[in-house]
């Protein structure tokens, strides 16, 4: 039975895209098995749909308030029994029912800790950095603050502006997700602090993982 991702959208889902062309082969060892959304009629869904996939909206207008949407989000997504949550250019902060019931990653535009937040791109344009990046991290209750499971680096080009910088973080972002959440997929992992470890292998101290991915905090 292989291993089972719910992927979050709100735009574009080029990384959407990116995690369904790779589990198209069986040896990805995952499979996209639904797509959510925080709002109808985004090219994430759209993508879903081509691909035969399953998707739900669920709109934080619609609720009351962010602690109501939180419930009916986590119902949505436990109703396909994911084993990963992907957060993929998903827009919103993720409250404590879906947090508490799935592991969750997140895919970032810039070299975290440095640029959380919405506009990360712009961020570290406008602070003069020259070399910046993404990365994939397990999403805890903060923004953009959750254990780093992988980074890649991106040198800012002369003369780039947010859209150019962007979509080259973006072609080394989508290669980054696919190899973290497929390892993720394939070999577990396991987490020790801040330190996300992939794979089976064995800390001093620390009990092996079996062949089921899960996690361990300590
Ligand atoms: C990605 O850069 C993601 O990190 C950021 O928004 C972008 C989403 O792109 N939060 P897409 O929707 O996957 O094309």
């Amino acid at each position: 039975m292989s291993f089972r991702l719910v992927v979050l959208v709100s735009g574009s889902g080029t990384n959407l895209q990116a995690l369904l062309d790779a589990a198209a082969d069986d040896a990805f060892g995952a499979t996209v098995v639904a797509v959510g959304a925080d709002r109808a009629g985004i090219e994430g869904l759209a993508r879903a749909e081509r691909a035969g996939v399953p998707t739900f909206v669920e709109r934080v207008d619609d609720h009351p308030d962010r602690e109501s949407w939180d419930e009916s989000l986590a119902e949505r997504i436990a109703e396909h029994k994911p084993d990963l949550v992907v957060s993929a250019g998903f827009m919103k902060i993720l409250g404590a029912r879906v947090l508490g019931a799935f592991p969750v990653v997140n895919t970032h535009p810039a070299l975290l800790p440095a640029f959380p937040g919405a506009h990360a791109v712009r961020d570290a344009l406008a602070y003069g950095v020259r070399v910046t990046g993404c990365t994939v991290h397990l999403v805890d209750a903060g923004v953009d603050t959750g254990p780093v499971i992988a980074q890649e680096t991106v040198a800012v080009r002369e003369g780039d502006d947010e859209e150019s910088l962007h979509e080259r973080i973006k072609g080394v972002e989508r290669g980054l997700l696919v190899e973290t959440v497929g390892r993720m997929a394939r070999e577990g992992w396991t987490v020790t602090g801040r330190a996300v470890r992939l794979g089976p292998g064995r800390a001093a101290g620390e009990a092996a993982q079996g062949p089921t991915p899960g996690r361990t905090t300590k």
